[in-house]
């Protein structure tokens, strides 16, 4: 009798607790889509992320990544702004051609680390070009297609954001390796050049030095 009393109330306390979590669970994961993981919810991630970062998501949504199925977690980690926005990826440029190189090919990386605005990123320049400098972050399109940033006509006006516009800006080729042929060879040419420029001056300094303390010291055994 006494067993079967505590049985009952005791279903009774957990189908209760049941009911009562149940809806507030639901209305948590719709009032704050921060606070979950948009990974496990139903709601897309593009919605949630849209919800407050509409800008972002019309430019994402008119590329050529979201084509290809990337989303906003891709590149960027989910955060909960009742904690204050945490340092997301993104926000240090330094990353930012490692992230991209994720999936690009490892030569226009590679090309970009040894162009001038590369070796300026990783020296800690601020003001220097990353990849989203020339192709956007979110709205990026073929790089043939007349409205992308780096479509030749526009090019004078991208790389006019921060150096006096000339039209030449058009005219090279921007990923371009350290190679013998192709359109990094006088690039290639001069820095074998100073290269070996160097290696020659410090040979001659060094047996120029020998030379003299060789003359020096048979000048000495001379007088002696
Ligand atoms: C409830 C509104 C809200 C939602 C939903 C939201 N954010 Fe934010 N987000 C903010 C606020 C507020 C800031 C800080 C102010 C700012 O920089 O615009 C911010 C800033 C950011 C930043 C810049 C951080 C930095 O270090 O500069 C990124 C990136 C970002 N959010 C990505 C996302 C992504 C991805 C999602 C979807 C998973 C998302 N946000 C969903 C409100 C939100
Ligand atoms: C291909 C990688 C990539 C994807 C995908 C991406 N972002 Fe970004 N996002 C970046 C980069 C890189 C920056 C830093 C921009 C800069 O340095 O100017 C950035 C910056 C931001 C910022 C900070 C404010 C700003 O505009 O500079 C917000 C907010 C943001 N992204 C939201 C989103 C949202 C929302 C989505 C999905 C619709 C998204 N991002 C998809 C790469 C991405
Ligand atoms: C100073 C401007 C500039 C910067 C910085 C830059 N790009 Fe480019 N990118 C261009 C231009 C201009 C083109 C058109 C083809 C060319 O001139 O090489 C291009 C073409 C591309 C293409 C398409 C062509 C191909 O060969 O596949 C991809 C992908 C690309 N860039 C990715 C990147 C990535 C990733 C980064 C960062 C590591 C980056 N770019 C940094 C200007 C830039
Ligand atoms: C998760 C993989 C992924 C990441 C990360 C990524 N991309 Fe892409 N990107 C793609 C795919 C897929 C395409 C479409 C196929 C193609 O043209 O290569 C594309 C296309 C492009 C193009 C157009 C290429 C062309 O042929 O003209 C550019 C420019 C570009 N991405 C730049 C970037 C930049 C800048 C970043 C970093 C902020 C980045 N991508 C990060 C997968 C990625
Ligand atoms: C976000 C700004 C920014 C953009 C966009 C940009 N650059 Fe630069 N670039 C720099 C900075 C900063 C330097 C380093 C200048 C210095 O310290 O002398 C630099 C250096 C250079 C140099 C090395 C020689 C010099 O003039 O100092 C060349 C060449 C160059 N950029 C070409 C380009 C071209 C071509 C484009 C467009 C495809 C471009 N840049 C877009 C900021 C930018």
């Amino acid at each position: 009798m006494r067993l079967s009393r505590i049985i009952f109330w005791g279903m009774s306390l957990v189908l209760c607790s049941i009911l009562i979590q149940f809806p507030a669970n639901i209305c948590l994961a719709q009032n704050d889509p921060l606070e979950t993981n948009p990974q496990n919810v139903e709601t897309p991630v593009e919605e949630t992320c849209a919800s407050c970062h509409q800008q972002e998501w019309d430019a994402f949504a008119a590329g050529i990544h979201s084509e290809n199925g990337l989303d906003c977690l891709t590149c960027h980690q989910a955060h909960d702004t009742g904690a204050g926005v945490h340092e997301d990826p993104m926000s240090d440029p330094k990353n930012i051609p490692d992230s991209c190189g994720a999936c690009h090919s490892q030569e226009i990386v590679k090309s970009y680390n040894d162009s001038f605005h590369g070796r300026a990123l990783s020296l800690g320049s601020s003001e220097t070009a990353d990849c989203t400098s020339c192709h956007n972050a979110h709205e990026i399109v073929k790089s043939t297609d007349p409205n992308s940033p780096v479509a030749v006509a526009n090019l004078p006006d991208t790389c006019g954001q921060c150096h006096e516009a000339r039209d030449n800006y058009a005219v090279g080729t921007e990923h371009k390796l350290l190679d013998p042929d192709g359109p990094g060879a006088p690039q290639y040419w001069t820095f074998k050049f100073f290269i070996w420029l160097t290696i020659l001056s410090v040979v001659g300094l060094i047996l120029h030095m020998e030379m003299e303390l060789l003359y020096l010291l048979r000048k000495a055994r001379k007088k002696a």
